[in-house]
């Protein structure tokens, strides 16, 4: 069905939204329904597109994949139609270089769990900040070169805890349209009146839109991801900078899936751009590279101070557990002193597209290690799917309201583990899938119109 279901909520639809809800069903029109029993969309949900996903056999494909043991470049999961257990190549696992299973990261964490127990269940400002969240907080501030950062239990609480403390209902907000559901929540939960939803990665839009005359009073925020979650390009941090220095607005960019990969240190677009300390609110999260959960906001230090008490997602919260602060010191270590790991990650992706490419598919470049494959409707998306799952190649499938309408693809995380052949599985069964539904060598349009005319019985 889709990846992140709150992209697109209310207001910021992406155009042609109706057009395409007409042909396909999507789970908003679910969330939209009028009724006074606030359970009557559940009970259409389930009896409508639960059970409709289960007829298709992708409910529990794709969303109810039971996987035993590790997530990791290859997965054991129970295959509900065959009734055993089966091994799959898996793309879904976002510890892009396999930090979560790293001997250092593991010895830390179990000797923090010994020493201090497997949770830490007070809030920070009280009795959490144990000494591991303090040099975590450190080991950050040295990764990014800033003076002060804030953990948070998730990055979704980082992103929606500092924009609510920073933002209120007369500053104007603007995203780009392809950000992480996080920042969407976040602008909507401030109460922000002045939204504004910039097309991707329009900077001309974001500066028109910044430039019209605004009370003094009004502060400005332009928020965005650094590498889009879903498509994996990049954000033009430079263009970006520009543009809020000249209107007067501060820059939030969530670097959850740069961090430890992109630039030529890891340190993320600031690193790849060569414009080290220009992101004014940098967000970061530990549940990609880092290889576990929580999150983190580095900003001068009397924003931090102040977000303490005001980002309310981390301070009426209990602090994360000690042991995982502590591994994640060592992670931090790690992307310091073992480039290997990187390196290694970025020669797969660097061999993934071009083969890819060659096997007649419409790819996203090598920019980050999320890998797309274009299959514009989701007709197309759901019978490949399922064909993928029975390959055993497991990957994400994203469709509107994630991405706009009919713009579905697959989405690959490429990591540091995956082998050759597990790179070449993928490439083989996608190859053969394009040859045989006549996509191969096809553009977008191209595509697009083959899986709207695809007939029922290919998804029975
Ligand atoms: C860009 C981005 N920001 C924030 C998050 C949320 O991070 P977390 O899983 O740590 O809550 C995600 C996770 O998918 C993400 O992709």
């Amino acid at each position: 069905m889709l990846h992140q279901v709150s992209v697109e909520r209310e207001g910021t639809e992406a155009p042609g939204a109706t057009a395409a809800a007409s042909r396909e069903p999507s789970i908003l029109d679910y969330y939209r329904r009028d009724d006074p029993d606030l359970f009557a969309k559940c009970r259409a949900f389930s009896s409508e597109a639960v059970q409709g996903m289960r007829e298709r056999g992708l409910w529990e494909r794709l969303y109810r994949v039971t996987v035993i043991g590790g997530l990791d470049h290859r997965i054991r999961v129970f295959n509900p139609v065959r009734g055993r257990e089966e091994e799959m190549v898996c793309f879904d696992s976002n510890s892009y270089l396999g930090l979560h299973r790293h001997p250092r990261v593991l010895e830390a964490a179990a000797a923090a769990m010994a020493e201090v127990g497997y949770g830490t269940p007070s809030a920070q400002v009280l009795c959490g900040t144990n000494r591991h969240l303090r040099e975590l907080e450190e080991a950050i501030c040295r990764f990014h070169g800033r003076e002060a950062a804030m953990v948070f239990p998730t990055g979704y609480g980082a992103n929606v805890g500092t924009l609510t403390a920073l933002l209120r209902r007369d500053d104007l907000a603007a995203r780009d349209r392809f950000c992480h559901a996080s920042i969407h929540d976040g602008i909507k939960a401030a109460g922000t009146r002045h939204g504004f939803v910039y097309p991707h990665r329009d900077l001309a839009a974001l500066d028109a839109w910044l430039s019209r005359p605004r009370d003094p009073r009004q502060g400005a925020m332009v928020a965005t991801d650094g590498v889009f979650s879903m498509h994996g390009d990049l954000a033009d941090l430079p263009g970006l900078v520009a543009v809020a220095r000249r209107r007067g607005a501060r820059l939030l960019v969530d670097e959850a899936h740069s961090t430890g990969i992109v630039g030529p240190h890891g340190r993320g677009l600031e690193d790849h751009f060569g414009l080290p300390g220009s992101i004014d609110v940098l967000v970061g999260t530990c549940s990609k590279a880092l290889g576990t959960t929580g999150g983190y906001v580095c900003a001068p230090r009397e924003v931090v101070e102040y977000l303490r008490f005001f980002a309310h997602a981390g301070l009426f919260t209990a602090a994360p557990p000690a042991h995982l602060c502590a591994g994640l010191v060592a992670a931090f270590r790690v992307l310091e002193e073992e480039p290997w790991h990187r390196e290694a990650l970025w020669r797969n992706v660097r061999a993934f597209v071009p083969a890819l490419e060659r096997a007649g598919l419409v790819v996203s470049g090598a920019g980050s290690p999320i890998v797309t494959v274009f299959v514009g409707s989701t007709r197309l998306l759901w019978a490949w799917s399922r064909r993928l799952f029975d390959a055993g190649v497991k990957c994400g499938t994203v469709a509107y309201p994630a991405v706009p309408p009919d713009e579905a693809i697959l989405r690959l995380a490429v990591n540091a583990r995956h082998t050759p052949e597990d790179l070449g599985r993928a490439v083989e069964v996608l190859g053969e899938l394009a040859a045989e539904f006549g996509v191969a060598g096809k553009t977008p349009a191209e595509i697009g119109a083959i899986g709207d005319t695809l007939p029922g019985e290919v998804l029975q």
